[in-house]
């Protein structure tokens, strides 16, 4: 019995563990740090918060537009493939192949960054990350505040700085659409990246969760012969 006792504990704990590892870090509670102002007073910086709908296909799709025009030159996504990008967002693949694949001429080919990562750490100082679950890490508010907080700044090297991530690597890419629309297409384009980014994220979440629930079902199922095999090799000790 204390055997049967001792595999039970040993089960439950791998079965918590399996169970802790498929249910991922919830992207909750990040702070967009702090700011100081031309006066030297330092200020709480407050998340904005993002219009993220995944129900909104279409704000999806002008997010895949832009994240494809201004981001994969520097960042790839590369968890996810163009062709999934086509079937799950309703984009005719004419036009993914045409408008939207402008790392590869293969549909079925993950999103790359156009220029190595590797190289840019060299010019930037920093390396661009993968943004496949970048809104699951960082928080969708946060990516989204980041996005808005570029600004001018002609004392970095590339000319700008960000109110998130100070002296931050990435240029800011978005500053020519920043002169060339109002306020409201500028923030309303932004919240279509930062859509189509949550949405990048998602499909790995739920790939997370079914194959955490795999691992349950495996762990159940070898307890039968472990427990078996264990009555085995302790029947002659005692
Ligand atoms: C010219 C290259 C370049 C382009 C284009 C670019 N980025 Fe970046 N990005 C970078 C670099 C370099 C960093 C690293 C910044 C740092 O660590 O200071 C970065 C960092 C980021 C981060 C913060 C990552 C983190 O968690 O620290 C996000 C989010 C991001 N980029 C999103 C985007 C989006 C969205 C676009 C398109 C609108 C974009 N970037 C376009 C170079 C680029």
């Amino acid at each position: 019995m204390k055997t049967l006792q001792k595999t039970l504990a040993g089960v439950g704990l791998a079965v918590a563990m399996a169970a802790g590892a498929s249910g991922a870090h919830a992207a909750e509670g990040h702070g967009c740090g702090s700011y100081t102002d031309a006066a030297g007073k330092e200020h709480e910086l407050q998340c904005e918060k993002a219009p993220v709908d995944l129900t909104n296909k279409a704000s999806i799709q002008r997010g895949a537009s832009l994240f494809m025009s201004y981001c994969v030159g520097c960042h790839s996504a590369q968890y996810v493939r163009y062709s999934k990008m086509y079937k799950d967002l309703d984009i005719p693949k004419e036009l993914v192949e045409k408008y939207l694949m402008v790392t590869t001429d293969q549909v079925g080919d993950h999103i790359t960054a156009g220029i190595d990562p590797e190289l840019q750490k060299g010019w930037f100082g920093a390396q661009p990350p993968d943004l496949s679950s970048e809104t699951r890490l960082r928080g969708e508010d946060w990516v989204y505040t980041y996005l808005l907080g570029f600004y001018e700044d002609p004392s970095r090297p590339w000319g700008a700085n960000n109110l998130v991530l100070h002296n931050v690597a990435m240029p800011f890419v978005l500053h020519d659409m920043q002169m060339n629309t109002s306020k409201e297409e500028y923030r309303q384009n932004i919240g279509d990246i930062v859509n189509f980014m949550a949405w990048l994220a998602e499909p790995m979440a739920h790939k997370r969760k079914v194959i955490g629930v795999y691992v349950l079902v495996f762990l159940l199922l070898l307890f039968i012969p472990v427990y078996f095999l264990n009555k085995e090799f302790w029947k002659d000790v005692k």
